[in-house]
């Protein structure tokens, strides 16, 4: 049986009744624990070719969910045509105090410091080796442990581990919750942390290397787009991922607004759609990109994809509407497509 949203709004009281750190376990334990199935969320409608790579459909997981890559195939079982692995760091990381996820559920958003609490690059490889071979496109996502000395090294040494595992790498630069880690998105630091992610990965890959993401903040001035989005361009990356979640703070009504971390959900829409726009705009179109942010259905994934994103990617709406969500949002795509009169996605991107 599939949890649909309809299902999921049954279960939803009991979730929300625990702290949302227990929900989330209590959601991977579930995914774990579901039969083994092949997505069936495919059609010649919905798939489409991002940086080398055949998506079934556009519709991913974003980083967070599955830190530790303990459930990707239930997740495309489910529906999801790809799906995001990690952050991950070389060192396994507690993260920081709790409480550090608040759901806001007046404002359908979610506030987090989780920072980069993960069970390390090790651990991660024992799951993603023991599902090698398996179909469907499953990103790692990598990031730097907060004591590091260097983290450049850090993203390199990620990037040699993951490369044999990885359909891409996503190079994460843009969480709130590392102490300067988003300073790696000015131009020079980001500039070196690039070439050293693809020397690393050069070294290991055989034959068909993963392609390389990256994944911005939506909290950029337009000088930086453009560094970021001549970067993207010299060196060749496969997708500019847009966007994580927001240090800033449009008006809310949920208790928890004051939380410090990142915001994420439906506050977050309105930025990450304008960013998607800017970068649409710095890049003419030349780099692929994934819009991120606040995107709880077909409609939000469909202005997103008209506004020049080649994928989309979801977290904070399943906290509101389940993991059935993605299969829904993909099935209101086509519906969507035809209305608008277009019979491949790749024809709608970016046609606004
Ligand atoms: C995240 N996100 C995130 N991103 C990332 O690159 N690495 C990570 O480890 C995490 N961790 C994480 C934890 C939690 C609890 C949340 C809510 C989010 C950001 C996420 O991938 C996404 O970019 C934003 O949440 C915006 O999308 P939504 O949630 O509005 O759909």
């Amino acid at each position: 049986m599939i949890l649909t949203p309809k299902l999921f709004s049954l279960v939803r009281p009991a979730i929300f009744a625990l702290d949302s750190e227990t929900g989330h376990r209590l959601a991977i334990r579930a995914l774990k624990a579901m039969p083994a199935r092949r997505s069936r969320q495919s059609t010649a409608a919905l798939a489409v070719e991002v940086a080398g790579l055949q998506f079934p459909n556009p519709v991913g997981v974003a980083a967070g969910f599955d830190k530790d890559g303990e459930v990707p195939d239930p997740l495309l079982g489910l529906g999801f045509g790809f799906t995001e692995v990690g952050s991950l760091t070389p060192l396994p990381q507690t993260g920081n105090p709790k409480p550090r996820l608040f759901r806001l559920v007046e404002d359908q958003a979610v506030i987090n410091r989780m920072g980069f609490n993960n069970g390390g690059a090790e651990a991660a490889l024992v799951r993603m080796k023991a599902r090698q071979g398996k179909p469907g496109i499953v990103g790692i996502n990598i990031g730097a442990n907060k004591d590091s000395d260097d983290r450049i090294a850090d993203y390199a040494k990620m990037a040699q581990l993951m490369t044999p595992y990885a359909s891409y790498l996503a190079v994460n630069v843009s969480s709130p919750n590392t102490p300067g880690l988003r300073a790696l998105q000015d131009e020079g630091a980001l500039s070196a942390l690039i070439d050293g992610v693809i020397e690393a990965r050069d070294a290991v890959a055989q034959g068909d290397a993963p392609p390389v993401f990256l994944k911005v903040a939506p909290d950029l001035e337009p000088a930086d787009i453009d560094a970021i989005a001549r970067i993207a361009h010299d060196k060749q990356l496969g997708a500019l991922i847009v966007s994580n979640t927001t240090i800033s703070r449009p008006s809310l009504s949920s208790r928890h607004a004051s939380e410090a971390g990142g915001l994420s959900g439906a506050p977050l829409r309105k930025l990450a759609l304008k960013r998607l726009r800017d970068f649409r705009q710095a890049t003419g179109g030349g780099v692929p990109l994934i819009g991120v942010g606040g995107i709880a259905s077909a409609e939000d994934a469909w202005e997103r994809i008209r506004a020049g994103a080649s994928l989309v990617q979801l977290y904070s709406a399943m906290v509101y509407h389940g993991p059935g969500l993605g299969a829904q949002i993909a099935r209101g795509l086509e519906r969507l497509m035809k209305r608008d009169g277009f019979t491949r996605l790749a024809d709608a991107v970016g046609s606004e």
